[in-house]
């Protein structure tokens, strides 16, 4: 039988980033078709008829597609330089999940699913959970549609490329009726369950999160025959902004404020930039104070700009509520898995998106490092075994 370590071993080389290291994944890339082509290939081993619905999420069933389905799974794109293990582990160990129930001769009385989410973590198109987004019409699908990669290619036409049909994005009565229950097994991402910890948790809750798009636009020019006074140089902006981003959010108690990506126009060495774009991702339990995070931030950097000679504007890309799991689908879950710790998280999951819509839960596997999105997270492989058979033994209370 397939174990978790040894479904992951077979697409270690999938993606892999020797630049950046870890995995780069993005959706709809040849490494994600890939990783999908891989799940519905085990997925056929297990006997469970896959088929793609209209967002472009992958369902393999066991028992006839209905409604009211247990269903599990998670996501197999990746951020740039990602690990192992943030997706794929939830993926992996709903298959050997399967494995394990078919193994103790379990008889469901529902079908279970198991999903494979497209665009989890946002990196492709900037909205992070975009499949489960628009599965519930948590996204408008016009707006969705017109999301554009880096390289210009719109949602739109790369689903058509992918074989959807754009004009089929969007909220989907038919598959959101069929999810019951959903449950995703992910990788704990901080320190929960530190390095001694037990080997799964059960998720509490979901930080609130977002993302905005900051402008800052200043005057391009020549890094030669422009002198310093004569400068309206957004870089110099940016730059006091990031550390404005930092003084805001550690002046607030369990606030997270982030800029992972600054993009300087045109990004030349010998060229100051015409305009930098900056990302931020904020976090805090409170949804009110995340927005006056958010505009405190967007405050400083109108005056930080203002004193370069730039202008700076502010655009929201998501954002997600504080979520607080299903109380009695989590109890099930802790009833199923004695003695497993408690807790909430800072990662977004689209369990989280569709918690608004379905009872939702999520167990998570200790994750030593306490590092993620980064090559250095990593699961021990007992731990995912341990993972692997809480999942089995939640289903199975569940089914
Ligand atoms: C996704 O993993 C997120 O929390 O940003
Ligand atoms: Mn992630
Ligand atoms: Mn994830
Ligand atoms: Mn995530």
């Amino acid at each position: 039988m397939d174990t978790v370590t040894s479904l992951l071993d077979s697409i270690a080389d999938v993606g892999r980033d020797p630049g950046r290291g870890g995995y780069t994944r993005p959706v709809y890339s040849a490494a994600e078709r890939d990783l999908r082509a891989w799940f519905t290939e085990q997925a056929g081993r297990r006997g469970l008829a896959v088929e793609t619905d209209r967002n472009g999420i992958l369902w393999a069933w066991w028992g006839e597609p209905q409604r009211g389905a247990l269903v599990t799974g998670s996501h197999l794109d990746s951020v740039p330089g990602g690990g192992a293990f943030d997706g794929p582990l939830g993926v992996a160990s709903a298959l050997v999940a399967v494995d394990l129930l078919k193994a103790r001769g379990v008889q469901p009385n529902r079908s279970l699913a198991v999903t494979v989410f497209p665009e989890e973590e946002g990196s492709r198109f900037g909205v992070a959970c975009l499949g489960s987004r628009l599965l519930t019409g948590a996204i408008d699908a016009d707006r969705a549609r017109n999301l554009k990669d880096d390289d210009g290619n719109s949602l739109a036409d790369v689903a058509r490329i992918n074989g959807l049909d754009p004009q089929h994005l969007g909220r989907d009565e038919d598959a959101l009726g069929r999810i019951g229950d959903f449950v995703e097994l992910h990788v704990e991402q901080g320190r929960g369950l530190g390095e001694d910890g037990p080997a799964v948790a059960v998720g509490s809750s979901i930080l609130g999160h977002g993302r905005w798009k900051l402008s800052i636009c200043g005057q391009g020019n020549h890094a030669g025959t422009t002198l310093m006074e004569d400068r309206r140089d957004p870089m110099v902006a940016a730059a006091q902004v990031v550390l404005a981003v930092k003084q805001v959010a550690a002046q607030t108690k369990d606030a997270r404020a982030t800029v992972g990506r600054l993009q300087p126009v045109p990004g030349g060495t010998n060229v100051i930039a015409s305009r930098v774009d900056l990302w931020l991702d904020v976090r805090h339990p409170q949804d009110e104070v995340t927005a006056q995070l958010v505009e405190a931030i967007h405050g400083k950097a109108q005056k930080i700009a203002a004193f370069e000679g730039c202008q700076a504007t502010l655009a929201e890309e998501s954002f997600s509520g504080t979520v607080h799991f299903d109380a009695a689908l989590q109890r099930q879950v802790q009833n199923a898995l004695p003695g497993a710790p408690v807790l909430p998280t800072g990662a977004g999951h689209d369990a989280g998106v569709l918690a608004g819509f379905v009872p939702s839960a999520m167990v998570f596997v200790k994750n030593p490092t306490g590092i993620s999105h980064s090559p250095e997270e990593h699961v021990e492989d007992a731990d995912a075994d341990a993972g692997a058979g809480a999942l089995a033994d939640v289903l199975e209370a569940l089914l």
